[in-house]
């Protein structure tokens, strides 16, 4: 059986995750902050033999070590950087401390939890690093200005997933970026033009898709390429 882990699992696109490759028959570890307020979550325990939950703040570096000590006998097939958070911000009104926050949770922690969790996925039989971005990322698409804080946090994590697709690729790791559409969930609030289910369904399309022949593309959940 295959194993995926998957960061921000308690609510939106990362409850969504766990809900459907636990359906998949995969065995699922669903990091969340904080397990006592993931209710949700712990209600889909109840109801399924396949999945774990672990606590994670990816902000935090000695937890991302702790855990991935605490799970160093499993194997990761795919492991999925899910946890993001979007800090509004416009010219003239920019707070520092959010955008040194969104760096740390939005760039760095995907990279230092691929670092940490690396045994356990040479490990396993599939291989699969995913980061979920925004298209809110891509140079090439912003043709509207605004949101510093997000678009720059999300173009760092590419360009960190794109180093990582040649850095590991003698591993036999394959990487992929994903954007999930504007969904509705908490950040993409009720304007949105998908529902978790669609937008979670779509990629996890993808993510079957990826091989290391395939592997460095920046895709949206419907498997449609993104300028960087
Ligand atoms: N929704 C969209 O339209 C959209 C569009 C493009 C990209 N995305 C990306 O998709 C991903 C999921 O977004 P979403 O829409 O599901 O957002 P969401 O509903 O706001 O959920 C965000 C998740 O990230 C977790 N998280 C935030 N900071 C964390 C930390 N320090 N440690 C651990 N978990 C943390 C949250 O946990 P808590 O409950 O503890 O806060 C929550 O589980 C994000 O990377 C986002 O940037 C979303």
């Amino acid at each position: 059986m295959n194993t995926v882990l998957i960061t921000g699992a308690n609510r939106g696109l990362g409850y969504e995750f766990v809900k459907q490759y636990s359906q998949k028959g995969f065995n699922v570890i669903a990091c969340c902050r904080n397990i006592i307020e993931a209710k949700d979550l712990k209600e889909l325990l109840e109801n399924s033999n396949n999945i774990r939950i672990y606590e994670l703040d990816v902000g935090d570096i000695k937890k991302i070590k702790n855990l991935s000590l605490e799970l160093q006998d499993k194997k990761i097939d795919v492991l999925i950087n899910n946890a993001g958070i979007y800090r509004s911000s416009t010219v003239g009104n920019i707070n520092y401390d959010e955008w040194i926050e969104s760096f740390r949770i939005n760039t760095i922690a995907p990279y230092q939890i691929v670092e940490n969790f690396l045994d356990q996925i040479i490990n396993s039989d599939l291989k699969k690093v995913i980061s979920i971005t925004s298209k809110m990322g891509s140079i090439d698409d912003n043709t509207s200005g605004g949101s510093y804080i997000y678009r720059s946090s999300k173009t760092a994590l590419n360009s960190m997933m794109r180093s990582l697709t040649h850095d590991l690729k003698n591993q036999g790791i394959a990487t992929l970026t994903l954007h999930p559409g504007w969904v509705r969930t908490d950040m993409g609030g009720p304007g949105g033009w998908i529902d978790s289910f669609e937008s979670v369904q779509g990629m996890i399309k993808q993510i079957d898709k990826l091989t290391l022949k395939n592997s460095g593309n920046y895709l949206d959940y419907a498997g449609k390429s993104i300028n960087w």
